[in-house]
């Protein structure tokens, strides 16, 4: 009998640690991205994206200022392979945490408006100094 009420209590005890654990489990908010980390991480993205996310070429867009829940959303599709190659690859390594705190980081940045392929082919007249090769 007190073997019974000792087990019981045990398993009682199990049950609410479990519970507990589930709990904190299903309630656990959405990820915070960590703006700093993610602007160290941001230099990954550079070289295609732009010195903050502001694309130079029209071949790459300029996600500065984008949407935070669209940025995660577009990077874990890119991860899973739905479209991009280039993207596929650069985002494989990437976890959930980094995609937020990248998110974090180029959603606080000012947007700049998406460059139109045809101003690429246009020769260059003003502003074409030294600094541009
Ligand atoms: C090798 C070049 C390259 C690098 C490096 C790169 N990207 Fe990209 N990225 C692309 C291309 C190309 C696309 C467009 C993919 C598509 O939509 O098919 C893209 C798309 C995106 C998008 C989706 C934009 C949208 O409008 O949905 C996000 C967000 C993004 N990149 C973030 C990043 C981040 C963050 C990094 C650094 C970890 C990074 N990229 C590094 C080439 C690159």
């Amino acid at each position: 009998m007190v073997m019974k009420l000792a087990s019981r209590a045990i398993a009682m005890l199990l049950i609410s640690l479990s519970q507990a654990v589930w709990s904190s489990d299903t309630s656990s908010p959405a990820l915070v991205g960590d703006a700093q980390r993610g602007a160290d991480m941001a230099k990954l993205c550079t070289s295609c994206h732009g010195y903050q996310g502001r694309s130079v070429t029209s071949r790459y867009p300029s996600i500065a200022g984008m949407d935070e829940a669209r940025f995660i959303a577009g990077m874990q599709s890119l991860r899973a392979g739905e479209r991009g190659h280039l993207m596929a690859s650069m985002t494989r390594g990437l976890s959930d945490q980094d995609i937020a705190d990248l998110a974090a980081y180029y959603s606080r940045l000012a947007p700049q408006a998406q460059l139109e392929p045809h101003t690429q082919q246009e020769p260059r007249t003003e502003g074409a100094d030294a600094s541009v090769p």
